[in-house]
């Protein structure tokens, strides 16, 4: 898991604050940057531009001729990260994109770009985007309810809470937020509609959790509801299919989740090269799969850095590296 540079012989402290962006510390940025680049000179994609904190790390490490691209579903992020990079977009060594990672083979190509030596994905939102009251994605905050992370999109947290079956919602709160009284909820939900603001589901997500339940209910409910209009799992299971192709033979990929159904995904697919998580074996009885994983165990934070940044405590860590195609990876004798 060594890059060429001499990463160890850095200060930690300094190198952290300088790649804070002033409201997003790249979160593990160390372990990324140490675990992700094997080519000083090759090509990166930062699928979460954000605060542009791993970017401006990777760009620090590589060589004048290594380069990133780096894309974004949010305006604010790309206008913010652009100004703060704008030295890096014009030596060309950063090319800035907006759009979805789950269509970077689209947008790479777009570029000429067909294989590259490194993806990123650091999931989930920013906290910049959670500290915007207007963007809605806060219980704590009074705003809309949004919480779409492109704007241009069209569907918002509103569709959901005000038009969505009681049932969908309910499927939606036990699945993607993991949260016991789902039912409960939804049916307190539908029962007060119209809802038009965060402050107005929050207390009413409050007023039907159980008592003393009632911040971990909050946040599994605007989780789940977040999940659902950014579709976030099944742009990372997309993401996570074409950076087999897009991935260079030795190249590698750092994935970042916050909770454990985007982890689950990720772990299953380095390990078995396949959504399922079904290890699939040739004839001779290998397992066929696009990766070497090197993290059996994800990455966390270490004290020094929860304190710096209490964000990062559920922050966990998976990288794995491009196999070469064997012949028997791609067809079993008859
Ligand atoms: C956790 S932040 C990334 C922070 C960044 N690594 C940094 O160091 O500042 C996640 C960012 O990824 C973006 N994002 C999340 N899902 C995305 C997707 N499917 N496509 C493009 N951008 C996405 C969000 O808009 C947000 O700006």
């Amino acid at each position: 898991m060594n890059p060429k540079g001499d990463l160890n012989a850095r200060d930690n402290t300094e190198l952290r604050l300088k790649y804070a962006s002033g409201y997003h510390a790249p979160v593990l940025w160390h372990a990324v940057i140490q675990g992700l680049v094997t080519d000083l000179d090759g090509v990166y994609v930062d699928g979460t531009l954000g605060g542009g904190g791993h970017t401006a790390a990777l760009l620090d490490v590589l060589s004048p001729n290594g380069t990133v691209i780096a894309i974004d579903q949010d305006d604010e992020a790309i206008r913010e990260a652009s100004e703060r990079l704008s030295t890096d977009v014009s030596s060309r060594r950063l090319t800035i994109l907006k759009g979805n990672f789950a269509d970077m083979r689209v947008l790479l190509s777009n570029q000429g770009i067909e294989k590259v030596d490194g993806i990123l994905l650091d999931l989930g939102v920013s906290s910049h985007q959670l500290d915007e009251a207007s963007r809605g994605f806060s219980h704590r905050m009074t705003g809309p309810l949004d919480m779409r992370m492109d704007q241009d999109q069209p569907m918002s947290a509103d569709n959901v809470v005000n038009e969505w079956e009681e049932r969908d919602l309910m499927m939606a709160f036990f699945q993607l937020g993991e949260e016991p009284k789902a039912r409960r909820i939804a049916r307190a939900i539908v029962a007060a509609r119209p809802l038009r603001s965060t402050e107005a589901l929050a207390d009413l997500v409050r007023d039907a959790a159980p008592r003393g339940a009632e911040s971990k209910t909050l946040a599994r409910v605007f989780q789940a509801i977040r999940i659902v209009v950014n579709q976030e799992l099944e742009v990372l299971d997309t993401a996570l299919e074409s950076a087999v192709g897009l991935l260079a033979t030795g190249g590698r990929i750092a994935v970042i989740s916050y909770h454990s159904l985007e982890d689950r995904r990720a772990k299953r697919f380095f390990r078995s090269g396949n959504l399922e998580g079904e290890i699939k074996k040739d004839f001779f009885g290998h397992p066929i799969s696009p990766w070497i994983d090197l993290t059996r165990k994800p990455i966390s934070a270490d004290e020094e850095e929860l304190k710096q940044n209490p964000r990062s405590r559920s922050a966990r860590l998976r990288i794995a590296e491009r196999k070469e195609d064997r012949k028997t990876d791609r067809k079993t004798p008859q």
